[in-house]
C-alpha cells in the first residue's frame, strides 16, 4: 500500500460520531474521553443492584450500556424516595425503525419496570425537518408510525407520555416558555462548538438542540410533576450525548437538576464493524417490519462472517467471534448468558458453522421482532391517544422529615402559647407564593411556616416549597 493509499484508508476510517452522522471505526474508549462521559464500573453496577434490589440487565453485564453521566446521582435520588423519570426519543426518518433503535427503547422499558416511574418519549419531528429538509407532514406521519413500534416494546400507557415536539410546544406554553429561558441561556458559540455546526445551514438546525435538551427537565412536563422537582435519566446510544452536554451546561447556568445519562454502543451494520446500523444505509439494515424470510435472506447473504469461507477449514480452525457480525448481534439479542457462551465456544472451536450461527441469530432476533410486530397490529387510535395524552402520573409520596432541634423548640413554644400545630404537615402543604397569598387572604402570619386562625384557635403549618395545596380547600378544612 502506498503512503497515499494509507492516508486515504486512514481518512476513510476516521471516526465521526455526531447525532446526525456516524462513520469510521468506533473507538469507544476514545469517545468517552472526547465526550467527557464516565465508564460504568463494577462499583456502579453493585450500587444499581443494591439500590433497586434487581439483577443487572444482560446489556449492563455485557458492557453494552457502558458509559454514563451522573447515573450514581440518579440512583441516590431514587434511593431517597425523590421523584425520578426516564426520557428518551426517536427522530422519525423512515416508516419503520431498525433493530439498532430497539436497544435504547427495550432497555428503557426494562428501566421503567425497575424504577416504576414516569417516562417521556420525544418524537423529534422538528429535528428531522431541520436536518433532512423533508416535508413536515410526512415526518409527523412517520412519527406516529414509529410511535406504534415504540409502544409495541411494552411501555405502560399510564406512566408514558409520547409527544411530537411540534405539537407539544404549540400546546403546552410552559414547555415553550421553559425552552425559551434555556435559549436565552445558550450561546450560539456553544451550540456551534458542541455540535460542530459551522454557521451554515438553516436556523432550525441551531434551534433544535435546545428542545432535545430542555425535554430532560421536569419543568417541561407540568402535567406530570407540577412543581415537584424530579431527577431525569436518559437512556440512548452514545451519538446523542452532545445534547446532554448542552443540557448540563444550561442546568449549571439556570440552577436546574442536571440530567443523568446511561449510554450504549451501536449495533454495527450487517456488512461490517465500521459506523453504525443506520436507516440511511438501508441495504445493510434490519428493519422492524422485515418478515422472517426477508430477515433470513439479509442475514444469510449480507452478514459479515468471522468464519473461514471454506467450511472444512472453519471446522478445523474455528472462527473469530469478534469479526462475526451474527455473534455481535447475538450479544444484544440472546439474553441467556449460558446459551451465549455455548454459541461463542461452538463457533470459536468450529463446531457451529457460519450458516448455523446466522440461523441462531434469525431465531433469537425474530422472536423479539415478532412480539413487536404482533403487538403493533393490535394498536388502535384509542391506545395512541392514551400515550399522547397530557395526563397526571403517580409520584412517590413526599417523605416525612424528622423535626430539627430548632423546629422542636418552636413546637414547644407554640404548645406553651396553646397554638395548635402539626408535624403531620411537616413536609409540606403549600408553596411559599401560595402561602403568602393564603396568609394575606386569611390574615395569617408567615415566618418559617404559616400561622392560620381556625375556629378552635391558631394552627401552625410548616411551609415547604415542594407541595401544592388548593388554598380554598385548605381554608375550608381548617374552618378559617
Ligand atoms: P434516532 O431516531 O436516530 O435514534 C433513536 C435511538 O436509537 C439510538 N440508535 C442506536 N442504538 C444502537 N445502535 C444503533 N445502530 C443505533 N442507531 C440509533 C439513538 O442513539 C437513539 O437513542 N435525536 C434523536 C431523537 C431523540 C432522542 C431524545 C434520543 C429526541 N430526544 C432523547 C435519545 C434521547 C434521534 O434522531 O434518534
Amino acid at each position: 500500500m502506498t503512503s497515499e493509499q494509507k492516508d486515504n484508508k486512514k481518512e476513510e476510517n476516521k471516526m465521526i460520531v455526531t447525532p446526525w452522522d456516524t462513520s469510521g471505526k468506533i473507538d469507544y474508549n476514545k469517545l468517552v474521553i472526547q465526550f467527557g462521559t464516565t465508564l460504568i464500573d463494577d462499583a456502579l453496577l453493585e450500587k444499581f443492584k443494591k439500590v433497586t434490589g434487581k439483577d443487572l440487565h444482560p446489556w449492563m453485564k455485557r458492557g453494552i450500556f457502558f458509559t454514563h453521566r451522573s447515573f450514581d446521582v440518579f440512583l441516590d435520588a431514587y434511593a431517597n424516595g425523590e421523584p425520578v423519570f426516564l426520557y428518551t426519543g426517536r427522530g422519525p426518518s423512515t416508516d419503520a425503525m431498525h433493530i439498532g433503535h430497539l436497544i435504547p427503547f427495550l432497555f428503557t422499558k426494562w428501566l421503567q419496570d425497575v424504577f416504576d416511574c414516569p417516562l417521556v418519549i420525544q418524537i423529534s419531528d422538528e429535528e428531522k425537518a431541520a436536518f433532512k429538509q423533508l416535508d413536515f407532514n410526512v415526518l409527523h406521519e412517520m412519527g406516529i408510525k414509529n410511535a406504534k413500534e415504540i409502544i409495541s416494546c411494552g411501555f405502560n400507557p399510564k406512566k408514558t407520555f409520547i409527544f411530537s415536539n411540534r405539537d407539544y410546544r404549540l400546546r403546552c406554553p410552559q414547555y415553550e416558555n421553559f425552552t425559551s429561558d434555556m435559549k436565552n441561556n445558550t450561546s450560539m458559540k456553544l451550540i456551534q462548538s458542541i455540535f460542530g455546526l459551522q454557521g451554515t445551514g438553516n436556523i432550525a438546525m441551531y434551534d433544535w438542540p435546545v428542545y432535545q435538551s430542555a425535554a430532560a427537565f421536569y419543568q417541561a412536563y407540568p402535567h406530570i410533576f407540577g412543581n415537584r422537582p424530579a431527577y431525569c435519566l436518559v437512556p440512548h446510544a452514545i451519538d446523542q450525548d452532545p445534547y446532554f452536554r448542552l443540557a448540563r451546561d444550561a442546568a449549571s447556568k439556570m440552577n436546574l437538576i442536571k440530567p443523568c445519562n446511561i449510554e450504549c454502543t451501536f449495533i454495527p451494520p450487517l456488512t461490517g464493524q465500521d459506523g453504525k446500523m443506520s436507516s440511511s444505509k438501508a441495504e445493510a439494515t434490519l428493519f422492524l417490519d422485515d418478515t422472517e424470510e426477508i430477515l433470513r435472506k439479509k442475514i444469510m447473504t449480507l452478514c459479515l462472517s468471522g468464519a473461514d469461507p471454506d467450511p472444512e477449514v472453519h471446522k478445523k480452525k474455528g472462527g473469530n467471534v469478534d469479526m462475526d457480525i451474527a455473534y455481535q448481534y447475538l450479544k444484544y439479542f440472546e439474553y441467556d448468558d449460558k446459551r451465549l457462551e455455548e454459541i461463542k465456544e461452538g463457533f470459536t472451536k468450529g463446531t457451529i458453522s457460519a450458516v448455523e450461527i446466522k440461523e441462531i441469530l434469525v431465531q433469537s432476533l425474530y422472536k423479539i421482532m415478532k412480539q413487536i410486530q404482533d403487538y403493533r397490529k393490535t394498536i388502535d387510535d384509542k391506545l395512541i391517544e392514551d400515550f399522547y395524552a397530557q395526563k397526571p402520573m403517580d409520584l412517590p409520596k413526599p417523605k416525612m422529615k424528622e423535626p430539627t432541634k430548632e423546629e422542636t423548640k418552636l413546637y414547644e413554644y407554640l404548645d406553651q402559647l396553646k397554638i395548635q400545630h402539626t408535624t403531620k404537615y411537616h413536609v409540606a402543604i403549600i408553596t411559599k407564593d401560595q402561602a403568602e397569598d393564603l396568609a394575606r387572604m386569611l390574615e395569617g402570619t408567615i415566618c418559617k411556616g404559616i400561622l392560620l386562625k381556625s375556629k378552635e384557635g391558631y394552627i401552625y403549618y410548616i411551609i415547604n416549597e415542594q407541595t401544592t395545596v388548593n388554598p380554598k380547600v385548605l381554608s375550608k378544612k381548617i374552618g378559617a
